[in-house]
């Protein structure tokens, strides 16, 4: 029987890194929808839509032509055949984001894609996929195995973040990392309440766990 795996949570949480593992680990597909988020942004960026425009945004949305690859060696989005996958990860898209994945219709949009990669992962040969994002294990995957919503505090998500971001998680470099984080979180948070662990989600705060110790725990959730 395929296993559908859905992991949620706020920025720097680890839930794309850990997931990504996860799923190398019990040879499951790996889905991003953060990535896909990102990718139809970029579009809409490129084809010059006026992001205060809801109507055209969801309307490029709606048709533009994006791929997915969901090995989780290999993960990757791309648009039109273009690869996005460093393009995607700019803070010129981190910060406009939120405005996108906001837009109700643009999710709905989103939803479908997101449902029918699933669908396809599961009944792939690879058994199964990890879905992580905001709303898998809410909207997206509400029926999946294993629902798990990975949070940490803000000072632990900052830490990681600001590591990524800049190599160091200095003083300065947690700042400046403060103001992409923490706004586009509550931004988010608007549409989808990733805060607080829905019925039957299980929550496991990563603060005090390494990368190895929150894979782990993961594993044994999925194990139970
Ligand atoms: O930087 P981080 O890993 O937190 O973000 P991400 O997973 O790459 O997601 C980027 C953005 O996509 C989020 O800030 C949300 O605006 C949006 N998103 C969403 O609305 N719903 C999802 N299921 C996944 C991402």
């Amino acid at each position: 029987r395929p296993l559908v795996i859905a992991v949620d949570g706020p920025s720097g949480s680890g839930k794309s890194s850990v997931s990504r593992e996860v799923a190398r680990r019990l040879g499951l597909e790996y889905l991003d929808t953060g990535a896909m988020y990102r990718a139809a942004t970029w579009s809409v960026v490129e084809s010059g839509i006026d992001l205060a425009d809801a109507p055209a945004v969801a309307g490029h949305v709606a048709g533009f032509d994006l791929t997915m690859a969901t090995d989780p060696s290999a993960p990757g989005a791309w648009v039109a055949g273009h690869d996005v996958n460093a393009a995607i990860r700019e803070t010129r898209i981190s910060t406009i984001v939120s405005k996108v994945a906001t837009n109700l219709d643009v999710r709905a949009n989103m939803l479908k894609r997101q449902r029918d990669l699933i669908a396809a992962a599961a009944a792939g040969p690879h058994a199964g996929v990890v879905a992580e994002g905001r709303d898998i294990t809410t909207v997206v995957a509400p029926d999946a195995d294993v629902r798990i919503l990975l949070t940490a505090s803000e000072a632990a998500r900052l830490a990681r973040r600001a590591k990524e971001l800049h190599g160091t998680a200095d003083a300065a470099s947690v700042e400046a990392t403060r103001d992409q984080i923490v706004r586009r979180d509550s931004d988010d948070s608007t549409v989808s309440n990733f805060e607080v662990a829905a019925d039957g989600v299980l929550h496991l705060d990563s603060s005090a766990l390494d990368f190895e110790q929150t894979v782990d725990a993961v594993l044994t959730a999925i194990a139970r």
